[in-house]
């Protein structure tokens, strides 16, 4: 059997070529599912991990290595890769002791090629509107969307449309959508409001939607998951945590858990730990209350990322959170940043929002829900460089309410020994 579209919540299915992204029967969300019977067939650790390595497309991305699991009737021709994916995991034993537990790994997703994880489901995305023979695609975006889907639009040769918040889009992010050549449209509203109008436009002038209420996107994004059990070894951490924003991301991981559970490709299930900040918290405030309901907030946090205040996949990551036995922690604005300066020193480097991951890790160690002998593994969403000045304003101490913990200062010199003399001899005790 192909897959088909079903909707999470009554099960009713289309054909994989439909282009729809919510229930017609009871407005639901969709998944991608595949047929079973084939994927347990086809797919084995041994054939995953003979693909590591390659040099061939398609398997030499990070998420086509997993092809049966991503879309597996899609042509090779039709992919459009970069290839991504194939991020390091990191090993991290100072920031494990910052945090309070004894092992902890960092998986870097702002190593894909447009420097944030955002890529992998990109790549799931525009492949799918190649396959439907779209000429335009869109998406609504705190700006990694954006940078990635123009990327990926230049890539296949296809328009890329991007709506963006006209504040507090970090430079680097817009930098790349204007530099990939895509259209891209600053609007008076914030994210919640610009998918809303993304969504609308879509429907008026036939655009493919390629935000993450895509089901093909969340398809690609799974391999963020499968590629860190595979780099254990098909060990399956204790823990897996990562931010939340618009909770794509999140939704991912909990399907791609559940699948490779059912699979057998894995014994047992890790635990989801899904970090929100405090100004952008709906899922937070939702868990406190037994996930009763979803309500909305106006998001403000310096993590311009995760500054969404109604995530469109609320309902898949409540699912994910019920499959894993997972929880949900906020952090503040300080608390991120001074986590970031953490991640940063060690040479490898995030933007804020990534940083979610480890300040939630040590809060959930503070509180007794992570225990200091477990495995956890910290997801880093996104580049460094994509927000430097939040860089420069925190080491600088400019940022509003924000006191740095960790500033690294920058020093001024004249062009003279004797002032360089000053700042790098020694000084007595
Ligand atoms: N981290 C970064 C760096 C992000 O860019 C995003 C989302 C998230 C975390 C949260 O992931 O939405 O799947 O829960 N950025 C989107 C964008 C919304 O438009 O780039 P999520």
């Amino acid at each position: 059997m192909q897959s088909i579209l079903q909707c999470m919540d009554c099960s009713r299915q289309y054909p994989i070529d439909q282009i729809i992204y919510n229930c017609d029967a009871c407005g639901g969300l969709l998944d991608v599912t595949h047929d079973p019977d084939r994927l347990r067939e086809t797919v084995s650790r041994e054939l995953f991990d003979s693909r590591l390595g390659s040099l061939d497309a398609p398997y030499n991305s990070g998420v086509w290595r997993y092809k049966e699991m991503i879309n597996p009737d899609v042509a090779d021709d039709l992919i459009v890769s970069r290839p991504e994916g194939n991020t390091n995991l990191y090993n991290t034993p100072r920031l494990a002791q910052w945090a309070g537990v004894k092992k902890l790994y960092l998986k870097h997703e702002g190593e894909n090629p447009t420097g944030s994880f955002k890529d992998r489901g990109m790549t799931g995305g525009v492949t799918q509107a190649r396959v439907l023979g779209v000429s335009r695609v869109a998406c609504a975006s705190t700006g990694n969307t954006s940078a990635s889907l123009a990327a990926y639009a230049a890539w296949a040769g296809i328009e890329g449309i991007v709506f963006f918040q006209n504040k507090q889009i970090a430079l680097g992010k817009l930098a790349q959508a204007i530099a990939y050549g895509a259209t891209g449209i600053q609007i008076d509203a914030d994210f919640d409001r610009n998918l809303e109008l993304v969504r609308e436009v879509a429907e008026a002038l036939d655009i493919y939607v390629l935000n993450s209420v895509n089901p093909f996107r969340l398809e690609g994004q799974k391999s963020i998951v499968i590629e860190i059990i595979q780099q254990l070894r098909w060990q399956v951490p204790d823990w897996i945590v990562c931010p939340g924003g618009n909770l794509g991301n999140s939704s991912a991981f909990g399907k791609a858990l559940h699948e490779l559970y059912e699979l057998g490709l894995i014994d047992r299930l890790p635990r989801l730990a899904i970090i929100q900040a405090e100004g952008a918290n709906p899922l937070y405030q939702s868990y406190q209350h037994g996930f009763d309901a979803l309500r909305p907030v106006h998001a403000e946090t310096i993590a311009t990322a995760i500054k969404i205040g109604n995530p469109v996949s609320y309902a898949k990551a409540v699912r994910a959170l019920r499959w894993t036995n997972g929880v949900v922690e906020q952090v503040s604005d300080q608390e991120i940043m001074d986590a970031k300066a953490m991640i940063d020193r060690q040479g490898i480097g995030c933007e804020p929002a990534s940083a979610c991951s480890l300040m939630g890790v040590q809060k959930l160690v503070s509180k007794g829900i992570i225990k200091p002998h477990e495995t956890v593994v910290g997801v880093l969403t996104g580049h460094v460089l994509k927000d430097a000045d939040a860089v420069i304003g925190y080491h600088q101490n400019t940022l509003d309410g924000i006191q740095a913990a960790y500033p690294n200062r920058l020093h001024q010199s004249t062009a003279d020994i004797q002032s360089l003399r000053t700042i790098l001899e020694p000084q007595p005790a």
